[in-house]
Protein backbone atom coordinates (compact mmCIF):
# COMPACT_ATOMS: atom_id res chain seq x y z
CA UNK A 1 0.00 0.00 0.00
CA UNK A 2 0.76 3.28 -0.66
CA UNK A 3 1.02 6.02 1.90
CA UNK A 4 -0.21 9.75 2.01
CA UNK A 5 3.65 10.65 1.76
CA UNK A 6 4.49 8.21 -1.10
CA UNK A 7 6.06 6.07 1.15
CA UNK A 8 5.36 1.73 -0.16
CA UNK A 9 4.89 -0.87 2.68
CA UNK A 10 3.95 -4.03 2.57
CA UNK A 11 1.36 -6.21 4.93
CA UNK A 12 0.01 -8.96 4.90
CA UNK A 13 -3.70 -7.58 5.91
CA UNK A 14 -5.69 -4.75 5.73
CA UNK A 15 -8.34 -3.91 7.83
CA UNK A 16 -10.62 -1.20 6.61
CA UNK A 17 -12.69 0.86 9.48
CA UNK A 18 -12.72 4.07 8.16
CA UNK A 19 -16.58 4.98 9.48
CA UNK A 20 -19.32 5.18 7.36
CA UNK A 21 -20.52 8.94 8.54
CA UNK A 22 -18.58 11.78 7.04
CA UNK A 23 -19.32 11.90 3.24
CA UNK A 24 -22.85 13.76 3.07
CA UNK A 25 -25.47 12.94 0.99
CA UNK A 26 -26.64 16.27 -0.49
CA UNK A 27 -29.89 16.51 -2.60
CA UNK A 28 -29.18 18.40 -5.55
CA UNK A 29 -32.10 20.68 -5.85
CA UNK A 30 -32.66 22.34 -8.88
CA UNK A 31 -32.38 26.42 -8.83
CA UNK A 32 -30.59 28.99 -6.85
CA UNK A 33 -30.62 29.69 -2.97
CA UNK A 34 -28.84 33.34 -1.45
CA UNK A 35 -29.18 31.80 1.95
CA UNK A 36 -26.86 29.44 3.55
CA UNK A 37 -27.16 25.76 1.85
CA UNK A 38 -25.33 23.08 4.31
CA UNK A 39 -24.87 19.89 5.41
CA UNK A 40 -25.71 18.50 8.97
CA UNK A 41 -21.93 17.11 8.93
CA UNK A 42 -21.33 20.62 8.95
CA UNK A 43 -23.11 21.42 11.97
CA UNK A 44 -21.28 22.20 14.95
CA UNK A 45 -23.66 24.29 16.96
CA UNK A 46 -26.17 26.96 16.49
CA UNK A 47 -23.67 29.88 16.46
CA UNK A 48 -21.04 27.60 14.18
CA UNK A 49 -20.17 27.93 11.29
CA UNK A 50 -23.69 29.81 11.01
CA UNK A 51 -25.25 31.98 13.27
CA UNK A 52 -29.03 30.34 13.40
CA UNK A 53 -30.37 32.87 16.22
CA UNK A 54 -33.57 34.87 14.16
CA UNK A 55 -32.86 32.89 11.17
CA UNK A 56 -35.31 30.80 9.25
CA UNK A 57 -33.67 27.81 9.54
CA UNK A 58 -35.02 24.56 7.28
CA UNK A 59 -33.51 21.26 8.34
CA UNK A 60 -34.03 18.42 5.74
CA UNK A 61 -34.96 14.29 7.23
CA UNK A 62 -36.06 12.97 9.84
CA UNK A 63 -33.14 11.01 11.13
CA UNK A 64 -31.34 11.27 14.19
CA UNK A 65 -28.97 14.14 12.76
CA UNK A 66 -32.38 16.51 11.70
CA UNK A 67 -34.34 15.19 15.65
CA UNK A 68 -30.81 16.83 17.44
CA UNK A 69 -30.70 19.59 15.24
CA UNK A 70 -34.24 20.73 14.94
CA UNK A 71 -34.95 20.09 18.63
CA UNK A 72 -31.99 22.29 19.70
CA UNK A 73 -32.97 25.54 16.97
CA UNK A 74 -36.44 24.77 17.51
CA UNK A 75 -36.28 26.87 21.48
CA UNK A 76 -38.12 29.90 21.03
CA UNK A 77 -34.25 32.05 21.53
CA UNK A 78 -33.04 30.22 18.43
CA UNK A 79 -34.04 30.37 15.16
CA UNK A 80 -36.55 32.76 14.56
CA UNK A 81 -38.76 29.88 12.44
CA UNK A 82 -37.85 26.02 12.06
CA UNK A 83 -39.30 24.12 9.78
CA UNK A 84 -38.29 20.52 8.76
CA UNK A 85 -39.20 19.50 5.13
CA UNK A 86 -39.87 15.52 5.21
CA UNK A 87 -40.65 13.39 2.08
CA UNK A 88 -42.30 10.28 4.08
CA UNK A 89 -43.22 10.71 7.90
CA UNK A 90 -41.24 8.36 10.33
CA UNK A 91 -42.30 7.41 13.76
CA UNK A 92 -40.47 9.49 16.51
CA UNK A 93 -39.92 6.76 19.51
CA UNK A 94 -38.74 8.06 23.08
CA UNK A 95 -34.85 7.60 24.04
CA UNK A 96 -36.29 6.00 27.82
CA UNK A 97 -38.67 3.46 28.35
CA UNK A 98 -39.93 2.30 32.26
CA UNK A 99 -37.18 4.68 33.02
CA UNK A 100 -34.56 2.81 30.68
CA UNK A 101 -32.57 3.73 27.77
CA UNK A 102 -34.79 2.19 24.94
CA UNK A 103 -32.06 -0.05 24.15
CA UNK A 104 -31.88 -1.92 27.59
CA UNK A 105 -35.33 -2.96 27.28
CA UNK A 106 -35.00 -4.46 23.62
CA UNK A 107 -37.02 -7.65 23.27
CA UNK A 108 -33.72 -10.28 23.85
CA UNK A 109 -32.50 -11.91 20.56
CA UNK A 110 -33.37 -15.48 21.62
CA UNK A 111 -36.90 -14.73 20.81
CA UNK A 112 -38.66 -15.45 17.06
CA UNK A 113 -37.72 -12.07 15.17
CA UNK A 114 -41.57 -12.05 13.66
CA UNK A 115 -42.84 -12.78 17.38
CA UNK A 116 -40.75 -10.16 18.60
CA UNK A 117 -41.11 -7.22 16.12
CA UNK A 118 -45.39 -7.65 16.29
CA UNK A 119 -44.75 -7.07 19.97
CA UNK A 120 -42.79 -3.88 19.63
CA UNK A 121 -44.29 -2.23 16.75
CA UNK A 122 -47.55 -3.02 18.93
CA UNK A 123 -45.92 -1.30 22.06
CA UNK A 124 -44.65 1.32 19.94
CA UNK A 125 -47.79 2.58 19.27
CA UNK A 126 -49.23 2.41 22.10
CA UNK A 127 -46.60 4.30 23.93
CA UNK A 128 -46.45 7.30 20.95
CA UNK A 129 -49.81 7.27 19.33
CA UNK A 130 -50.38 8.99 16.17
CA UNK A 131 -47.39 11.01 14.46
CA UNK A 132 -50.23 13.01 13.63
CA UNK A 133 -51.26 14.19 16.99
CA UNK A 134 -48.13 15.79 17.02
CA UNK A 135 -48.13 18.01 14.00
CA UNK A 136 -45.99 15.33 12.36
CA UNK A 137 -47.14 13.91 8.76
CA UNK A 138 -47.97 10.11 9.33
CA UNK A 139 -45.24 7.52 8.56
CA UNK A 140 -45.69 5.27 5.41
CA UNK A 141 -44.52 2.62 6.91
CA UNK A 142 -44.65 0.08 10.42
CA UNK A 143 -42.63 1.38 13.18
CA UNK A 144 -39.22 -0.23 13.67
CA UNK A 145 -39.55 -0.58 9.38
CA UNK A 146 -37.00 2.24 9.36
CA UNK A 147 -33.54 3.05 11.42
CA UNK A 148 -35.26 4.44 14.45
CA UNK A 149 -35.03 7.97 14.99
CA UNK A 150 -34.97 8.35 18.31
CA UNK A 151 -36.28 11.60 20.45
CA UNK A 152 -38.47 12.95 23.32
CA UNK A 153 -37.48 16.56 22.60
CA UNK A 154 -38.72 16.35 19.00
CA UNK A 155 -42.28 15.03 19.81
CA UNK A 156 -42.83 17.71 22.40
CA UNK A 157 -41.42 20.29 20.21
CA UNK A 158 -43.17 19.35 17.02
CA UNK A 159 -46.73 18.78 19.84
CA UNK A 160 -45.91 22.24 21.07
CA UNK A 161 -46.07 23.95 17.87
CA UNK A 162 -41.91 25.02 17.76
CA UNK A 163 -41.31 22.92 15.20
CA UNK A 164 -43.17 23.17 11.29
CA UNK A 165 -43.19 20.24 9.27
CA UNK A 166 -43.32 20.94 5.14
CA UNK A 167 -43.45 18.23 2.58
CA UNK A 168 -40.22 17.65 0.56
CA UNK A 169 -38.36 20.60 -1.27
CA UNK A 170 -38.76 20.92 -4.80
CA UNK A 171 -36.75 23.61 -6.24
CA UNK A 172 -34.73 26.95 -4.52
CA UNK A 173 -35.52 30.24 -5.68
CA UNK A 174 -33.25 32.87 -4.21
CA UNK A 175 -34.63 32.59 -0.60
CA UNK A 176 -38.10 31.06 -1.46
CA UNK A 177 -38.61 27.57 -1.20
CA UNK A 178 -40.79 25.38 -3.57
CA UNK A 179 -42.67 22.74 -1.93
CA UNK A 180 -44.42 19.48 -3.49
CA UNK A 181 -47.55 20.82 -2.09
CA UNK A 182 -47.34 23.90 -4.79
CA UNK A 183 -46.55 25.66 -1.34
CA UNK A 184 -44.24 28.13 -0.64
CA UNK A 185 -41.63 29.27 2.50
CA UNK A 186 -39.07 32.42 2.94
CA UNK A 187 -35.56 30.58 4.50
CA UNK A 188 -31.93 31.69 5.48
CA UNK A 189 -30.44 28.53 6.38
CA UNK A 190 -31.35 25.46 4.79
CA UNK A 191 -29.47 22.35 6.94
CA UNK A 192 -29.87 18.69 4.85
CA UNK A 193 -29.90 15.59 8.07
CA UNK A 194 -30.02 13.82 4.26
CA UNK A 195 -27.52 11.09 5.72
CA UNK A 196 -23.91 9.86 4.64
CA UNK A 197 -22.59 7.92 1.63
CA UNK A 198 -20.41 4.75 2.49
CA UNK A 199 -16.95 5.54 0.82
CA UNK A 200 -13.33 4.18 -0.03
CA UNK A 201 -11.56 6.51 -1.81
CA UNK A 202 -8.09 4.36 -1.02
CA UNK A 203 -9.43 1.43 -3.02
CA UNK A 204 -9.43 3.78 -6.04
CA UNK A 205 -9.69 1.83 -9.39
CA UNK A 206 -9.10 -1.54 -7.98
CA UNK A 207 -9.98 -4.97 -9.29
CA UNK A 208 -12.61 -6.38 -8.12
CA UNK A 209 -14.43 -3.56 -7.75
CA UNK A 210 -14.80 -2.67 -4.01
CA UNK A 211 -16.78 0.59 -3.87
CA UNK A 212 -20.53 0.23 -3.03
CA UNK A 213 -22.75 0.10 -6.13
CA UNK A 214 -25.42 2.56 -7.30
CA UNK A 215 -28.27 1.44 -4.86
CA UNK A 216 -25.36 2.25 -1.58
CA UNK A 217 -25.27 -1.62 -1.31
CA UNK A 218 -22.53 -3.29 -0.07
CA UNK A 219 -22.81 -6.81 0.76
CA UNK A 220 -20.20 -8.69 2.94
CA UNK A 221 -19.53 -12.32 4.83
CA UNK A 222 -21.13 -11.71 8.39
CA UNK A 223 -20.82 -7.46 7.21
CA UNK A 224 -17.03 -8.01 7.47
CA UNK A 225 -15.39 -10.11 4.44
CA UNK A 226 -16.19 -9.70 0.81
CA UNK A 227 -16.25 -13.50 -0.49
CA UNK A 228 -12.71 -14.05 -2.80
CA UNK A 229 -11.06 -11.14 -1.57
CA UNK A 230 -8.45 -12.59 0.87
CA UNK A 231 -6.74 -10.45 3.68
CA UNK A 232 -9.39 -7.76 3.77
CA UNK A 233 -11.29 -7.35 6.31
CA UNK A 234 -14.07 -4.51 7.25
CA UNK A 235 -14.81 -3.24 10.81
CA UNK A 236 -17.55 -1.28 11.96
CA UNK A 237 -19.44 -1.03 8.47
CA UNK A 238 -23.00 -1.77 9.87
CA UNK A 239 -26.20 0.25 10.54
CA UNK A 240 -26.85 -1.29 13.84
CA UNK A 241 -30.06 -0.95 15.73
CA UNK A 242 -29.73 0.04 18.46
CA UNK A 243 -25.80 0.80 18.77
CA UNK A 244 -22.88 0.23 16.54
CA UNK A 245 -20.29 0.69 20.05
CA UNK A 246 -20.12 -2.38 20.72
CA UNK A 247 -19.92 -3.64 16.99
CA UNK A 248 -16.18 -3.62 16.11
CA UNK A 249 -15.31 -5.36 19.67
CA UNK A 250 -17.46 -8.15 18.69
CA UNK A 251 -16.48 -8.17 15.08
CA UNK A 252 -12.72 -8.58 16.14
CA UNK A 253 -13.59 -11.48 17.52
CA UNK A 254 -14.18 -13.35 14.24
CA UNK A 255 -11.19 -11.48 13.26
CA UNK A 256 -8.46 -12.50 15.80
CA UNK A 257 -9.21 -16.18 15.60
CA UNK A 258 -9.22 -15.77 11.85
CA UNK A 259 -5.67 -14.40 11.93
CA UNK A 260 -4.47 -16.93 14.29
CA UNK A 261 -5.62 -19.49 12.44
CA UNK A 262 -7.96 -21.08 14.93
CA UNK A 263 -10.91 -20.08 12.63
CA UNK A 264 -11.35 -21.10 8.76
CA UNK A 265 -13.83 -19.77 6.70
CA UNK A 266 -16.52 -21.60 4.80
CA UNK A 267 -15.95 -21.56 0.45
CA UNK A 268 -16.30 -19.14 -0.86
CA UNK A 269 -19.67 -19.97 -2.60
CA UNK A 270 -21.08 -20.86 1.04
CA UNK A 271 -19.80 -17.40 2.22
CA UNK A 272 -21.98 -15.69 -0.38
CA UNK A 273 -24.91 -18.17 -0.53
CA UNK A 274 -24.98 -17.04 3.72
CA UNK A 275 -24.25 -13.25 3.16
CA UNK A 276 -27.62 -13.04 1.20
CA UNK A 277 -29.57 -15.08 3.31
CA UNK A 278 -28.00 -13.12 6.49
CA UNK A 279 -29.06 -9.72 4.31
CA UNK A 280 -32.25 -10.43 3.30
CA UNK A 281 -32.93 -12.01 7.08
CA UNK A 282 -31.73 -8.35 8.10
CA UNK A 283 -33.34 -6.65 5.75
CA UNK A 284 -36.63 -7.64 5.52
CA UNK A 285 -38.31 -5.39 7.92
CA UNK A 286 -36.86 -2.14 6.27
CA UNK A 287 -38.11 -0.35 3.71
CA UNK A 288 -35.80 0.19 0.60
CA UNK A 289 -33.51 3.37 0.93
CA UNK A 290 -29.87 3.94 0.27
CA UNK A 291 -29.74 4.47 4.28
CA UNK A 292 -30.82 1.05 5.02
CA UNK A 293 -28.63 -1.61 2.85
CA UNK A 294 -26.17 -2.46 5.81
CA UNK A 295 -28.73 -2.41 9.00
CA UNK A 296 -28.59 -5.38 11.17
CA UNK A 297 -30.13 -6.41 14.53
CA UNK A 298 -27.56 -6.07 16.47
CA UNK A 299 -28.29 -9.11 18.92
CA UNK A 300 -29.04 -11.19 16.30
CA UNK A 301 -26.63 -10.12 14.68
CA UNK A 302 -24.26 -11.16 17.73
CA UNK A 303 -25.53 -14.96 18.50
CA UNK A 304 -24.94 -15.31 14.84
CA UNK A 305 -21.37 -14.41 14.60
CA UNK A 306 -20.64 -16.28 17.92
CA UNK A 307 -21.97 -19.20 16.19
CA UNK A 308 -19.92 -18.82 12.95
CA UNK A 309 -16.89 -18.32 15.42
CA UNK A 310 -17.69 -21.75 16.58
CA UNK A 311 -18.54 -23.70 13.02
CA UNK A 312 -15.13 -21.97 11.74
CA UNK A 313 -13.27 -23.67 14.85
CA UNK A 314 -14.72 -26.97 13.53
CA UNK A 315 -13.62 -26.40 10.27
CA UNK A 316 -10.22 -25.11 11.49
CA UNK A 317 -9.84 -28.75 13.66
CA UNK A 318 -11.05 -31.04 10.99
CA UNK A 319 -8.50 -29.49 8.55
CA UNK A 320 -5.86 -29.96 11.02
CA UNK A 321 -7.32 -32.03 13.94
CA UNK A 322 -3.89 -32.23 15.74
CA UNK A 323 -3.53 -28.34 15.69
C1 LIG B 1 -24.06 13.07 14.80
C2 LIG B 1 -23.83 11.59 15.00
C3 LIG B 1 -24.20 11.01 16.21
C4 LIG B 1 -24.04 9.64 16.38
N1 LIG B 1 -24.43 9.09 17.56
C5 LIG B 1 -24.33 7.75 17.73
C6 LIG B 1 -24.77 7.12 18.92
O1 LIG B 1 -25.28 7.77 19.83
N2 LIG B 1 -24.60 5.78 19.05
C7 LIG B 1 -24.02 5.04 18.06
O2 LIG B 1 -23.86 3.84 18.21
N3 LIG B 1 -23.59 5.60 16.91
C8 LIG B 1 -23.74 6.93 16.72
N4 LIG B 1 -23.33 7.50 15.56
C9 LIG B 1 -22.74 6.66 14.56
C10 LIG B 1 -21.20 6.77 14.66
O3 LIG B 1 -20.74 7.01 13.36
C11 LIG B 1 -20.54 5.51 15.24
O4 LIG B 1 -21.08 5.09 16.44
C12 LIG B 1 -19.04 5.56 15.43
O5 LIG B 1 -18.46 6.80 15.26
C13 LIG B 1 -18.47 4.62 14.41
O6 LIG B 1 -17.15 4.37 14.74
P1 LIG B 1 -16.09 4.01 13.63
O7 LIG B 1 -14.80 3.82 14.33
O8 LIG B 1 -16.63 2.91 12.77
O9 LIG B 1 -16.04 5.30 12.67
P2 LIG B 1 -15.52 6.77 13.00
O10 LIG B 1 -15.80 7.16 14.40
O11 LIG B 1 -16.06 7.63 11.90
O12 LIG B 1 -13.93 6.62 12.84
C14 LIG B 1 -13.30 6.43 11.58
C15 LIG B 1 -11.85 6.83 11.71
O13 LIG B 1 -11.18 6.53 10.48
C16 LIG B 1 -10.40 7.65 10.09
N5 LIG B 1 -10.29 7.64 8.63
C17 LIG B 1 -11.25 7.83 7.71
N6 LIG B 1 -10.76 7.73 6.46
C18 LIG B 1 -9.45 7.44 6.60
C19 LIG B 1 -8.39 7.21 5.67
N7 LIG B 1 -8.59 7.26 4.35
N8 LIG B 1 -7.15 6.94 6.16
C20 LIG B 1 -6.95 6.90 7.50
N9 LIG B 1 -7.91 7.11 8.42
C21 LIG B 1 -9.15 7.38 7.98
C22 LIG B 1 -11.18 8.85 10.62
O14 LIG B 1 -10.32 9.97 10.74
C23 LIG B 1 -11.66 8.33 11.97
O15 LIG B 1 -10.69 8.48 12.97
C24 LIG B 1 -23.48 8.87 15.35
C25 LIG B 1 -23.10 9.46 14.14
C26 LIG B 1 -23.29 10.81 13.96
C27 LIG B 1 -22.88 11.43 12.63
N1 LIG C 1 -28.27 11.23 18.91
C1 LIG C 1 -27.91 10.19 18.17
O1 LIG C 1 -27.83 9.05 18.62
C2 LIG C 1 -27.57 10.42 16.74
C3 LIG C 1 -27.58 11.71 16.20
C4 LIG C 1 -27.27 11.87 14.84
C5 LIG C 1 -26.99 10.76 14.05
N2 LIG C 1 -26.98 9.54 14.61
C6 LIG C 1 -26.71 8.35 13.79
O2 LIG C 1 -25.95 8.71 12.65
C7 LIG C 1 -26.40 7.98 11.50
C8 LIG C 1 -26.84 8.94 10.40
O3 LIG C 1 -28.03 9.63 10.82
P1 LIG C 1 -28.60 10.85 9.94
O4 LIG C 1 -29.82 11.30 10.60
O5 LIG C 1 -27.50 11.80 9.68
O6 LIG C 1 -28.92 10.16 8.53
P2 LIG C 1 -30.04 9.06 8.12
O7 LIG C 1 -30.37 8.19 9.26
O8 LIG C 1 -29.57 8.46 6.86
O9 LIG C 1 -31.36 9.95 7.82
C9 LIG C 1 -31.43 10.74 6.67
C10 LIG C 1 -32.80 11.36 6.55
O10 LIG C 1 -32.82 12.21 5.41
C11 LIG C 1 -33.80 11.76 4.49
N3 LIG C 1 -33.31 11.99 3.13
C12 LIG C 1 -32.25 11.43 2.52
N4 LIG C 1 -32.09 11.92 1.29
C13 LIG C 1 -33.09 12.83 1.11
C14 LIG C 1 -33.46 13.69 0.05
N5 LIG C 1 -32.78 13.71 -1.09
N6 LIG C 1 -34.54 14.49 0.22
C15 LIG C 1 -35.25 14.46 1.38
N7 LIG C 1 -34.93 13.69 2.42
C16 LIG C 1 -33.87 12.88 2.30
C17 LIG C 1 -34.03 10.29 4.79
O11 LIG C 1 -35.31 9.90 4.32
P3 LIG C 1 -35.57 8.43 3.66
O12 LIG C 1 -35.71 7.50 4.80
O13 LIG C 1 -36.82 8.65 2.90
O14 LIG C 1 -34.38 8.11 2.79
C18 LIG C 1 -33.92 10.34 6.33
O15 LIG C 1 -35.11 10.85 6.91
C19 LIG C 1 -27.51 7.06 12.03
O16 LIG C 1 -26.90 5.86 12.43
C20 LIG C 1 -28.01 7.77 13.25
O17 LIG C 1 -28.62 6.91 14.21
C21 LIG C 1 -27.27 9.34 15.93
Amino acid sequence: MQLSTGETRQYTDLVVANGHHWQPRLPDYPGTFDGVLMHSHAYVSPFEPVEMRGKRVVVVGMGNSAMDIASELSAPWMAEKLYVSARRGVWVLPKYRNGQPADKVMAPPDIPKEQALAASRTLIRELVGSMSTYGLPEPDHEPLAAHPSVSADFLTKAGSGDIHMLPAIERLDGHTVHLADGNTVDADVIVCATGYEMRFPFFEDTEPDLHPDDQHRYPLFKRMIKPGVDHLFYLGLAQSSPTIVNLAEQQSKLLATLLDGSYVLPSVAEQERIMRADEAAHLEQYYSAPRHTIQIDFGRYCLDLMAEIAAGEERAQAASPTA
